[in-house]
């Protein structure tokens, strides 16, 4: 029987569209000889609103067993996202901090990939961050980072010390954080009546379209449109005054929020806004068809990886994402399916997969003996990776995908 929720933006009722079933903490990666007991599961589901049309998981987890000193995400580990990050940085400074001493504040700032760049222009800035670990690796880099949690209280604090601000920017963290309210008052608070506030998201018609399915876990609270964005904006005396779609993680949106009244919305609003329309995003009848094929992908991964064990082939992981923890749960993938999964990040290396237990090891691993098949939870950084591992495919190896469906590149 599908669950109801409360809306965390306007209290109207959530109704439950997909059930993932009991999933870990998707960033937290067990000692492999830990007591796998206490390990944390939570009921993985997902929701639309019948209001505002936000759609929303069904059960939040406390932010403390997410992000602490031990988060292992390092926002560096991609060149790809590297390049991204500069850019936009580069482009604030071109448009939206050109007035006299202008300042920057940025949402989980992470290990400082975007704030690096701002720093290194001598524009003031800030960092909230409340993962001790990646803010350590911002603050080494000459970034200022404050080691909190960003709230309405934390930005009345920020705006007493430094002002308010021109920009506040948020990357892969806004979706994050369920207490939307506080958030908006805060960024009320501390921005200027010509700022803005910029964020960029996994976009829900992205997912929907690609049935992109693994980035619903844990930390990803929000799935954002243009209507459900301009929405919860209004409820808070902002506006959505622009949208950008970006080719990163599998397809996101930058939104750009002013205070209610202070600019003109730009026409790529209302054309997301009617592209979402003939999608028929916030339709229950297109999150439940998503819901289909989502079982589907799961049945056809789980057979494929079945047959290739029976024909005695060998499969790793690439790459020990945040969102293979949804993938590995749902299918039921343990090391008797995949052996093990290669990945960058020193925090991860040595530890076993959240739930699945299935050990993390180094791309030197990987490349001291190729398996016949390579399972590509890094599917988002698919280009750079297969670029830089062209070695596996001329030695004979297969990768495999899985969004928008699954299926092996030669
Ligand atoms: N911006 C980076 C990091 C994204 S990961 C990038 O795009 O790569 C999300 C980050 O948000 C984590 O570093 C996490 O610690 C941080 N975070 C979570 N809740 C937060 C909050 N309430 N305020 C500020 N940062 C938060
Ligand atoms: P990412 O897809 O960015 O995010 P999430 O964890 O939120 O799903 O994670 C990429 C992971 O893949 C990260 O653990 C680093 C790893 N990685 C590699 O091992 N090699 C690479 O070349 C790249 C780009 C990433």
């Amino acid at each position: 029987m599908p669950s109801t929720a409360q809306c965390r933006i306007c209290g109207d009722q959530v109704n439950e569209f997909y059930d993932f079933g009991r999933q870990p903490l998707s960033d937290a990666f067990p000692a492999p000889d830990a007591d796998h007991s206490s390990e944390f599961f939570f009921r993985l589901a997902v929701g639309l609103c019948q209001g505002c049309t936000m759609v929303q998981l069904m059960e939040e987890v406390p932010r403390d067993r997410m992000f602490h000193e031990e988060y292992p995400y390092v926002s560096s580990g991609s060149a790809f996202m590297r390049e991204h990050f500069e850019g936009l940085a580069k482009r604030l400074l071109a448009t939206e901090m050109t007035g006299d001493d202008p300042f920057v504040v940025e949402l989980g700032c992470n290990d400082g990939v975007m704030l690096k760049a701002m720093a290194e222009a001598g524009v003031r800035h800030l960092g909230v961050e409340p993962s001790g670990g990646v803010a350590d690796l911002a603050a080494a880099k000459g970034i200022r980072v404050r080691k909190s949690f960003f709230e309405e209280s934390t930005a009345r604090e920020i705006e007493a010390e430094d002002g308010r601000a021109d920009v506040i920017y948020a990357a892969n963290t806004l979706c994050h954080i369920p207490y939307m309210g506080s958030i908006l008052a805060g960024v009320r608070a501390l921005l200027k009546p010509t700022g803005v506030f910029v964020f960029e998201d996994p976009y829900l018609g992205d997912i929907v379209e690609r049935t992109s399915f693994d980035q619903i876990y844990d930390e990803h609270f929000f799935f954002f449109t243009a209507r459900s964005v301009r929405e919860m904006a209004a409820r808070n005396g902002l506006e959505l005054v622009d949208v950008e779609r970006l080719p990163v993680h599998g397809g996101e949106v930058r939104y750009t929020l002013a205070p209610a009244g202070e600019r003109t919305p730009t026409a790529a609003v209302a054309q997301l806004l009617r592209h979402e329309e003939e999608q028929s995003l916030a339709e229950p009848a297109a999150l439940e068809a998503f819901g289909r094929n989502v079982t589907r992908i799961r049945d056809d991964l789980t057979a494929l990886l079945r047959r290739l064990k029976d024909e005695g082939k060998t499969v790793v992981g690439y790459g020990a994402t945040a969102k293979s923890a949804t993938v590995t749960n749902l299918c039921g993938i343990t090391p008797d399916l995949v052996s093990f999964v290669c990945d960058t990040t020193p925090a991860k290396q040595g530890r076993v997969t959240p739930g699945t237990h299935i050990p993390v090891r180094t791309p030197e691993d990987f490349a001291a003996d190729y398996p016949d098949y390579a399972l590509l939870f890094a599917w988002n950084h698919a280009e750079e990776i297969m670029a830089k591992e062209q070695a596996f495919k001329d030695a004979g190896g297969q990768w495999i995908l899985y969004v928008p469906d699954v299926r092996i590149v030669q």
